[in-house]
């Protein structure tokens, strides 16, 4: 979750409380991974800490970066070695078997920044196993956040806060930056929320609503519920976000 745009501010309490199915997803891409005793991981984007934790109790070495002082200040309460770094700019040479990242890499939107880092920061043979939003992730809500901003005169197009990459173009990124790919797919997952959409976009949309007064932001974000619910929310009041995972798996030959 790091890097954060203009108008996007993290606090690990909402994060919590509106996204607690993050991390327990991520146990997949945990398993993806399979740490080994003793190794040494990059948890790049670590949040709260909550996977980083679960790497820790696999017996690996686990360093957590995120670019959130707020996340860092969390991840360190659960006694984690976690620090605030940007991941266009990590910091580690040939200094991990591995880099991890759940639910992060698509805040960072200078791709090619990152990847050069994470092959900096891996060791010859390390593998870098990670999942993010891929394309078509979120695609209602952000058709409906634009939609609000357009009704107000904005166009948010350029600024849209997130990178969601389709598989064959991240793969050609991960090439170009040395890596050889073991496998990259994309997953729809529908993802049952648990509070609600305006839970959702007051935790994650601070990139849209953030453009408009204060004021005017309760109207906007009623207004974007009132355009999803046809789509996203069921007969019983329950809303889903229509999240596209990447999922990839690759190695420094
Ligand atoms: C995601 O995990 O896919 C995601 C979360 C919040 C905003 C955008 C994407």
């Amino acid at each position: 979750m790091s890097l954060p745009s203009d108008g996007q501010h993290w606090h690990s309490g909402h994060y919590a409380k509106h996204a607690g199915f993050v991390p327990t997803f991520g146990l997949q891409v945990v398993a993806l991974l399979a740490p080994q005793p003793g190794e040494r991981i990059l948890d790049l984007g670590c949040g709260d800490g909550v996977l980083t934790e679960a790497l820790v109790k696999a017996g690996a070495e686990v360093i957590g970066v995120d670019a959130s002082a707020d996340m860092i200040q969390a991840a360190r309460g659960r006694g984690l070695d976690a620090r605030v770094m940007d991941g266009r700019a990590l910091a580690f040479e040939a200094a991990f078997d591995a880099v991890f990242s759940n639910a992060a890499l698509h805040w960072m939107t200078e791709p090619d920044a990152v990847l050069a880092g994470v092959a900096r920061a891996l060791r010859p043979g390390g593998r870098f196993v990670a999942e993010c939003g891929g394309h078509g992730n979120v695609a209602a809500i952000t058709v409906a956040l634009l939609a609000v901003l357009a009704r107000r005169g904005i166009d948010g197009r350029a600024a849209i806060p997130w990178y969601f990459p389709d598989p064959d173009s991240y793969a050609a990124k991960l090439a170009a930056h040395g890596f050889v790919v073991d496998r990259i797919e994309l997953i729809p997952r529908p993802t049952p929320l648990p509070t609600d959409m305006a839970g959702w976009i007051e935790t994650f949309g601070g990139g849209f609503l953030g453009q408009l007064p204060a004021a005017d932001r309760p109207a906007a974000l009623a207004e974007a519920m009132d355009l999803l619910a046809p789509c996203l929310r069921d007969a019983s009041g329950r809303w889903t976000a229509d999240y596209v995972r990447l999922r990839f798996a690759a190695h420094r030959p």
